[in-house]
């Protein structure tokens, strides 16, 4: 049964979504069953896995509030990676979740139904504290935390980590953070080197990953190619990272 992993950081732009979908793509070249979940309106991991979110006729919004099987709304691609796919219509899901009985465990109960398929179930979140990552922190085993190498990045990783508190005093007790994941690293500036050592010192008893991700360009272009970052023509560094904390992830799983 697959082990689920939320990708979490109020604050906008620190790598969720790059993240995501390299671990899941690199999870998948090692033989993993992976399945990605975009719960994110803005639809970046749908667009990055190579679908245009709105030509889309069933995304995630239908299984939360329609009530269609998960099933009916898989898509893969030639990376080896299912997914859930998102378009805009998921930002009315987190009003009209209001009104819907245990609104917070809508999440949980689609992965259920399909988690036996899987070794891994990667979520990917919106940069906002929510309804709709209410429910991922809910449905998820273990949480990974993407830290920009910037100051802001830190202050958003405390409001995160002040939600999980209450997210497992309420809804999911065995919530774990698996870890900070520093992304778009600069070791030539002194600052991306004290973030590093403020995160050391600002969160003491979180894991810090060991395999940062350094800045590239690429990311971005890769993005917007929809190709996954290590299988580019240019070798990309900080592409490694993420082959490498797949690799962690698995051995873990293993355990
Ligand atoms: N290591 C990196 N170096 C440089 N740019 C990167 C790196 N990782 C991601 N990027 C780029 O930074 C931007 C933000 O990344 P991404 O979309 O993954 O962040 P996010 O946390 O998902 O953002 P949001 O909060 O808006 O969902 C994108 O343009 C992406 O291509
Ligand atoms: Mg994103």
């Amino acid at each position: 049964m697959a082990t689920v992993f939320v990708f979490a950081n109020q604050k906008g732009g620190v790598g969720k979504t790059t993240s995501t979908y390299n671990v899941g793509v690199a999870l998948a070249d090692i033989g993993q069953r992976v399945l990605l979940l975009d719960l994110d309106p803005q639809a970046g991991l749908t667009f990055y896995a190579g679908f245009e979110p709105e030509d889309l006729e069933k995304t995630l919004y239908h299984c939360l509030l329609r009530d269609i099987p998960p099933q009916d709304v898989l898509l893969s691609n030639d990376y080896g990676i299912h997914i859930l796919p998102a378009n805009i219509d998921l930002s009315i899901a987190e009003f009209q979740l209001i009104n819907v009985p245990a609104r917070e465990r809508r999440i949980t109960r689609i992965i259920n139904e399909i988690r036996d398929e899987y070794d891994f179930v990667l979520i990917d979140s919106q940069p906002s504290l929510g309804l709709l990552t209410m429910n991922a922190l809910a449905a998820a085993d273990q949480v990974i935390i993407p830290v920009s190498t910037e100051y802001l990045s830190v202050r958003g990783t405390k409001a995160l980590l002040k939600l999980i508190t209450q997210v497992r005093g309420q809804l999911n007790s065995g919530l774990t953070i698996a870890g900070l994941l520093p992304t778009m690293f600069d070791s030539r500036t002194i600052h991306g080197r004290e973030i590093l050592a403020l995160l050391n010192t600002e969160f003491p008893d979180l894991h810090l990953f060991p395999h940062t991700v350094a800045r590239s360009i690429r990311f971005a272009e890769s993005a917007a190619e929809r190709i996954p970052v290590f299988e580019t023509k240019i070798q990309v560094p900080g592409a490694l990272a993420y082959r490498e904390l797949a690799r962690d992830l698995v051995k873990a799983n293993r355990r």
